[in-house]
């Protein structure tokens, strides 16, 4: 009898679990559109031990170089390879729609992951862009940094299910044109477009004060490296055309569809550090982003159309060989990226 008592109780918290979130308030498998999100504000954290943690995790995210940058003062604290901050990308605090925005992403980890093969932790994440954006070393797991940084992303999670659909998370693809990129057009749109921020040598302006840039670099030996994410074409485009200039939105993009690829291209074509060890990503190999700038390929398309298109002609060959071993999404970008809104 008590047995059965005690079935009966688990059996309704568990109809009860299916039904709320883990704030009790929001469905679990719902929809979450963080454009339509008021994202979390962090002057109203406490100083309670999760909320100075939450603060510190603010602070390495929005000043990355003078935290744990390359010329910090205590050397075993230089653990990024660049000045980059991992706000240059991940736009205010990782709270802009679209420009890979980190509200929610707490609750859609552990998740499988084409690059490593392997089923990622949050924090095998966060050091994916340790070792590749930041071109640095991970975070040891242990380390308060670490601790700090998931806790920043629990925090920009407040209120969102695990497992939640995200619109508005990763980046929005662009209608990607039907030839490789045009890298004299793309070196225009910099000129025109890009250089009176990011500096006509693409090398970006050093912060007035203390490590970090105001305006970042693009490509040189201070940038991400050609491991990082935003060294594919398709997503340096998605990114700039509904992010820059600096202040435009998704809703509002300057560039146009053909020259964010173009100008992509042009970026794309630069010198960035080199990050050993590439052949190990994508042991699936199928499950290689078509426009991945580094080989080993399976399709028999050139470098160099991998890294400049056209990609529908590799995508169409990778989706055929992929016919038969059927691994998920091929060729497809490993990331959140929305495909492109039908009417703008
Ligand atoms: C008005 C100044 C401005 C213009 C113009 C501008 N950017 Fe940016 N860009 C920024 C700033 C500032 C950041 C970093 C944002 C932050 O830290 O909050 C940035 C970040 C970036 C990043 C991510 C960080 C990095 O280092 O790679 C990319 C990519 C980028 N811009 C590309 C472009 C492209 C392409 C153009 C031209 C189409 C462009 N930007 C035009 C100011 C600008
Ligand atoms: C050079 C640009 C850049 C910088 C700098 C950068 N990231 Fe990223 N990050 C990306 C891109 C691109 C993605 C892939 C986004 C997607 O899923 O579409 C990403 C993804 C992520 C994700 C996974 C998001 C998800 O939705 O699954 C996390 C977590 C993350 N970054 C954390 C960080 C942290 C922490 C830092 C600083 C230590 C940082 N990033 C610095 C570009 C950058």
């Amino acid at each position: 009898m008590k047995q059965f008592l005690l079935l009966l109780l688990v059996s309704a918290l568990c109809a009860t679990a299916s039904l709320a979130g883990p704030d009790g308030a929001t469905p679990a498998n719902s929809t979450i559109d963080l454009t339509q999100w008021a994202p979390p504000n962090i002057a109203a954290v406490g100083d309670d031990p999760f909320g100075a943690l939450v603060k510190y995790g603010h602070a390495l995210f929005t000043d990355t170089a003078n935290e744990i940058g390359p010329t910090v003062p205590d050397a075993t604290r230089r653990l990024a390879g660049n000045n980059l901050t991992c706000q240059n990308c991940h736009l205010k605090g990782a709270t802009q729609p679209y420009a890979m925005p980190l509200m929610g992403v707490w609750g859609q980890f552990p998740q499988y992951r084409g690059r490593e093969g392997a089923v990622d932790t949050l924090e095998d994440r966060i050091n994916g862009c340790m070792e590749r954006s930041m071109n640095g070393r991970a975070l040891p797991l242990k380390s308060r940094e670490m601790a700090a940084l998931s806790a920043y992303m629990r925090w920009l999670s407040t209120g969102i299910p695990d497992g939640a659909k995200l619109v508005g998370a990763g980046t929005l693809r662009i209608k990607e044109p039907t030839r490789a990129a045009d890298l004299p057009h793309g070196a225009q749109i910099f000129a025109k477009v890009c250089a009176a921020c990011h500096g006509a040598d693409g090398l970006g302006q050093r912060a007035q004060a203390g490590a970090g840039y105001q305006f970042p670099p693009l490509w040189g030996p201070d940038s991400f490296n050609n491991g990082a994410g935003m060294s594919r074409l398709l997503t340096v485009a998605a990114y700039a055309m509904h992010n820059m200039p600096f202040g435009t939105t998704f809703s509002a993009p300057v560039l146009a569809d053909v020259e964010a690829y173009d100008v992509a291209g042009y970026i794309v074509s630069q010198q960035r550090p080199r990050k050993a060890n590439l052949d190990r990503d994508f042991p699936v190999r199928l499950q290689k982003p078509i426009d991945t700038p580094y080989d080993p390929y399976v399709d028999g398309f050139s470098p160099e159309q991998h890294r400049y298109g056209p990609f529908g002609p590799i995508r169409a060959r990778v989706q055929e060989l992929a016919a038969s071993s059927r691994p998920a999404n091929a060729g497809e970008p490993d990331n959140r990226s929305a495909p492109p809104q039908p009417a703008r």
